[in-house]
């Protein structure tokens, strides 16, 4: 089984959020497992402004021409530049015009307004590179709406062509809440011709929407999210769509990269440390509260927040919750990166409480690391959350998390009170401030309790949930790929 993926992230070459571990981590994972895919997966992912190649990577270029409505003459010559990745083939679509940019998707004045042309190019330059090399593919794997433009054009361009016309799809939705809407007067820009006016909706065309009803097989990153979005509170508008899917939509929830996250490999941490001594955690721990300017000594508990800001996670949550925290003696370190207004009411809150909450701005991986390692507990407020990465990196470094009961968070962690024996952090329902501060201090109790015990085994038990990729996640994947194949063969007779 020839797998190719397409995506818009792929960590490290580029990433604003989980969608880009997965992708990097999933592909990796699929390639060590025997006989799961055909030599490596190849990863088709935009070469962006900030994409370095590395200066030793051995990199071959293919120039192709690519269909481009809006180019003179309505083709592009792109150049495709491929490498060895750790465990996969990255193979970046570099076409300075549409990828030359500081942002992926848009910038501070919004989206980009081509942004239909731009993700129907990379997925166009997978296709046409298969076809240059004459290399059939059996599954192209779609993560997210920036794929699906492959969906449209494996249907409405390139049904009948012997190389890809075949090909089985299928769809990771990572985030529902991001959809690829493209007005009709944008549609153009997809390079459908007319065809694209059998696609969409009059107002326009939900390229998610698309992938969804043309995909032979469509998943999200938890079981749990994926009952959840069957319902119009959390289906953002596509409820009816995934319905209407049947068992050809499922959950399977994410794995983790245990290599690159591991403390006890980790470069970035002042110590590196395992379950078997947590002396490394706790140098991590003074390490930390030295960089964020909290005084070392101080040991009231520190809660870590990392994340993109989005509205989806509930920065605003935990700045309802912050007096209430400081006032039961927590301190706040909050790193996110994004829309920055997401944090002004955490920043007005950290301005009343010196040295009790610190607000970092930025995307920093290393500081990340830290502060999974150097926290207490990692909260993870989300309104919704299709699987979430933050809570399983935080168990394996040793900080229980606090999370909301929704999606992925309701599959990986046990709460501690509803199973004393079992429970690896502490959840609540209520996406409100009230509801985030009563868990925290719940946590608190059991952390600051005479009898330490009890919250060496929590820690303990977190550290040691098997996460890996390759024990039950990428298995998964692959019988969803073989599956979409034999689903793909079986129709086209
Ligand atoms: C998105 C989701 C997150 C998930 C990640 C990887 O970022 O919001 O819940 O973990 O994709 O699948």
């Amino acid at each position: 089984m020839q797998v190719l993926f397409v995506a818009a992230e792929c960590e490290p070459w580029a990433k604003t959020g989980g969608l880009g571990d997965v992708v990097d981590a999933l592909a990796r994972a699929l390639g060590r497992i025997p006989g799961a895919v055909d030599g490596q997966v190849e990863v088709f992912l935009p070469r962006y402004a900030s994409v370095s190649i590395p200066a030793r990577a051995a990199v071959e270029t293919l120039e192709i021409t690519v269909h481009d409505p809006l180019a003179p003459g309505g083709a592009s010559a792109v150049a495709i530049r491929s490498f060895q990745a750790p465990g996969y083939r990255l193979r970046l679509v570099d076409f300075p015009d549409a990828f030359d940019r500081a942002g992926f998707y848009g910038d501070s004045a919004g989206d980009y307004s081509d942004n239909a042309r731009r993700f129907a190019l990379l997925g166009r330059a997978a296709l046409e590179t298969r076809r240059a090399e004459r290399r059939p593919v059996d599954l192209i794997a779609l993560h997210d709406w920036q794929a699906c433009p492959v969906a449209l054009l494996r249907d409405l361009a390139y049904a009948d062509d012997p190389i890809v016309g075949g090909a089985a799809i299928s769809l990771t939705i990572h985030n529902l809440a991001y959809h690829g809407w493209t007005p009709r007067d944008r549609a153009t820009q997809l390079g459908l011709g007319a065809a694209a006016a059998s696609a969409g909706d009059a107002w326009g065309i939900d390229l998610l929407r698309e992938g969804i009803r043309r995909a032979e097989l469509v998943n999200t990153v938890s079981p749990t999210y994926s009952r959840e979005v069957l319902n119009p509170a959390a289906g953002m508008g596509l409820d009816g769509d995934l319905v209407a899917r049947g068992d050809r939509f499922v959950g399977i929830l994410n794995g983790l990269d245990e290599e690159l996250w591991d403390p006890a490999a980790d470069a970035a941490l002042a110590a590196r440390y395992d379950a078997s001594d947590l002396a490394g955690k706790v140098a991590c721990r003074a390490d930390l509260l030295a960089r964020v300017g909290f005084d070392p000594a101080d040991p009231s508990a520190v809660l870590g927040v990392i994340g993109r800001l989005d509205p989806q996670k509930g920065f605003d949550l935990v700045a309802g919750a912050a007096r209430r925290l400081v006032a039961s003696g927590a301190r706040l370190v909050v790193l996110g990166s994004g829309d920055a207004s997401l944090l002004a009411g955490i920043r007005a809150e950290a301005a009343r409480a010196p040295g009790r909450i610190a607000v970092l701005e930025r995307f920093d991986r290393e500081l990340s690391r830290r502060i999974y390692a150097g926290a207490d507990l990692f909260l993870m407020p989300s309104r919704f959350e299709p699987c979430g990465q933050g809570q399983m990196i935080a168990m394996r470094y040793g900080t229980p998390p606090v999370a909301r009961r929704t999606g992925g968070l309701a599959d990986t962690i046990v709460d501690l009170h509803a199973d004393p024996t079992g429970g690896t952090g502490f959840l609540f329902d209520d996406a409100t401030p009230e509801a985030l501060a009563a868990a925290v201090e719940r946590a608190l109790v059991v952390f600051g309790a005479a009898d330490r015990a009890p919250w060496q085994r929590l820690v303990a038990r977190g550290m040691a949930v098997d996460w890996a990729w390759e024990t039950s996640s990428a298995p998964l994947y692959a019988a969803l790929f073989r599956r979409a194949v034999a689903l793909r063969r079986a129709a086209r007779g």
